[in-house]
């Protein structure tokens, strides 16, 4: 096996000159080796949950739709969206701060999921995983872990070590009592753990706090976290409106 000094005299023997090299004395090529493995392994300890955030659902955090969604092409047309818009940025820019949580609340085609998707995207860059799913895609995972006879809770411990779990359509359908008993049990671990969710629905306050329960909802906003309504009309109504009237 070479010593750290024969091998840092061959690597200085060929060095090309003007390069400035790491490391001069074998302490500092020992250091410089410890340090970038270090930095390995803190990648590898990400990429491994990351595969394993993607398993989950048997696809990648954020879906095909909303995966080019970002802060720079959402588009501002008023007062609401702005702020809208910074305060989702803002809760990308100070993730990992505090255990803050979001809930964007309003109508269809409002941007909820774009804005979501931008945080996500932004958080997915920075090496964080995260996980965007709908309330009926959840559910239907949780009854396959049913219908394979296991039992939800290793389901539920994958979800709880996600970075950014993304709860979307919570609302839309009538869930039964079941299905929000799940819901509840998922965000009430996730918040315990400090671990903070995203809550997308066309729900508002008193409505969300009815499902949610109060303790959940307190959780919710507590700390860092924020309420966003968005008041405004669909986008896809303007899209669609603009093209005809073109
Ligand atoms: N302000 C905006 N700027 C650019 N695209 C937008 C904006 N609001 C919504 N969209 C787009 O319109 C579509 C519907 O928005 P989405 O975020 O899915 O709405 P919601 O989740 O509130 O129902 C998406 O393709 C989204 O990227
Ligand atoms: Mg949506």
């Amino acid at each position: 096996m070479k010593t750290p000094e024969t091998l840092l005299s061959r690597l200085q023997r060929i060095m090309p000159p003007g390069i400035e090299p790491k490391f001069r004395t074998a302490d500092e090529l020992l250091a410089w080796n410890r340090s970038e493995g270090e930095k390995r392994s803190a990648e590898l300890v990400k990429e491994n949950q990351r595969t394993r955030a993607e398993r989950i659902l048997g696809r990648s955090g954020i879906c095909g739709l909303h995966r080019n969604c970002s802060f720079a092409n959402y588009r501002v047309v008023n007062d609401g969206q702005r702020q809208a818009l910074s305060r989702a940025k803002s809760y990308a820019q100070n993730f990992g701060m505090g255990f803050g949580s979001f809930v964007f609340s309003g109508g269809c085609g409002t941007g909820k999921n774009h804005l979501a998707a931008a945080i996500g995207n932004h958080l997915l860059k920075l090496g964080h995983t995260v996980l965007v799913v709908t309330v009926p895609d959840l559910m239907l995972r949780v009854r396959r872990c049913y219908d394979g006879g296991e039992s939800e809770s290793s389901l539920l411990d994958d979800l709880c070590k996600v970075d950014l779990l993304v709860i979307d359509e919570v609302g839309v359908q009538r869930e039964t009592r079941a299905e929000w008993v799940i819901l509840n049990q998922i965000i009430d671990r996730r918040l315990s753990s400090l671990k903070p969710v995203g809550v997308l629905t066309n729900l508002n306050a008193e409505e969300l706090t009815n499902v949610l329960g109060a303790r959940v909802m307190d959780r919710l906003t507590m700390d860092s976290g924020i309420w966003v309504s968005f008041t405004w009309g669909s986008y896809r109504k303007n899209v669609t409106h603009s093209r005809l009237t073109k």
